[in-house]
């Protein structure tokens, strides 16, 4: 798993690479700010789960891997911004400086907003030159509602309006599923919807990036107490600083622990469906509910 891991990482930073390559003087200084933080490092699991949906359902990846761009893209930029003094105000992320403690607040926004719209700008141009164009245009809908309003920008203000606050297990669960289970879960139904899966097994997809998605904001969560900051490239401690509503507080440790775990198990089950193929997501599965960053 650990090297097929590494594998894809490799691809993905190269079309990375490809797609973030400064051109002109004028635009220079952006470009270097979306590159900084792209390139921090960064675990990539948005294009590893769409990549490896999309394997479940078709060999070749070639086509997959502008959309494995797009969502690390969209991703980043929702930690620049999340990082602002205006939102969790944090100094670190992947192991570097906050974009906006090296190239200010004001670049950060714009990096920010440039690898957004660079995303979509690779989605669009995949629908103008592909054969079967409204295949993938669902796959870049799915992505377009999941970092939008009502995905992964309403639980970021469901986040910021709930900090000193007592909230409930429900608007938790709302916060948790919308700012960081909806981009996942949209990793893989779009790889699914992408690679010509059936509407059944889309609908399978669906819920193992549902579990998967909340599994791992739970996790982030814990690892916000307990976690390594070195391991991690971020400070712990961020979410109580900012009186932030989490899973630990809310529950406590043990149970958010054998909560990931159902999650996992769950999940996995799910895709025992699609085994031999989902042997690499079982594992990855496993992984993540262990993971120390
Ligand atoms: C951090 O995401 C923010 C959350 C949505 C929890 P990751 O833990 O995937 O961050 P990177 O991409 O590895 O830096
Ligand atoms: C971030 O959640 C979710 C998004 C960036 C959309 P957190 O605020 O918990 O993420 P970290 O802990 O800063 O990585
Ligand atoms: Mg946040
Ligand atoms: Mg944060
Ligand atoms: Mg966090």
């Amino acid at each position: 798993m650990k090297e097929e891991l590494k594998e894809y990482g490799y691809i993905i930073n190269n079309i990375l690479e490809e797609y973030l390559a400064a051109k002109e003087e004028n635009n220079r200084l952006v470009y270097e700010a979306m590159q900084y933080s792209v390139f921090a490092g960064g675990k990539r699991l948005r294009p590893v789960l769409l990549l490896a949906t999309y394997k479940l359902f078709k060999k070749d990846i070639t086509n997959a891997l502008p959309f494995a761009a797009a969502i690390e893209m969209i991703h980043t930029y929702s930690l620049i911004h999340d990082d602002l003094p205006a939102m969790d105000n944090d100094d670190y992320r992947r192991g570097k400086l906050t974009n906006h403690k090296v190239f200010g607040e004001g670049m950060a926004v714009l990096a920010g907003d440039g690898l957004l719209n660079t995303a979509y700008e690779l989605l669009l141009g995949e629908i103008v030159k592909a054969t079967n164009p409204l295949v993938v245009a669902k796959a870049a809908k799915v992505i377009g509602n999941a970092a939008g309003v009502k995905g992964m920008i309403g639980g970021q203000v469901a986040d910021i309006v709930s900090e000193d606050q007592e909230i409930s297990a429900k608007d938790l669960d709302y916060i948790h599923a919308h700012k960081t289970g909806a981009l996942i879960e949209a990793s893989m139904v779009s790889g699914a919807i992408l690679a010509g899966a059936e509407s059944q097994d889309i609908k399978k997809i669906k819920q193992i990036g549902k579990n998967l998605g909340l599994a791992f904001q739970i996790k982030d969560d814990v690892l916000d107490v307990i976690g390594d900051q070195k391991e991690m490239g971020k400070q712990i401690g961020s979410d109580e600083a900012n009186e932030k509503s989490t899973y630990p507080k809310l529950y406590g440790l043990d149970t958010c622990q054998k909560r990931i775990q159902e999650l996992t198990e769950d999940s996995n089950k799910l895709l025992d469906e699609f085994l031999p193929q989902s042997e690499f997501l079982k594992k990855l599965n496993n992984y993540l509910m262990d993971r120390e960053n």
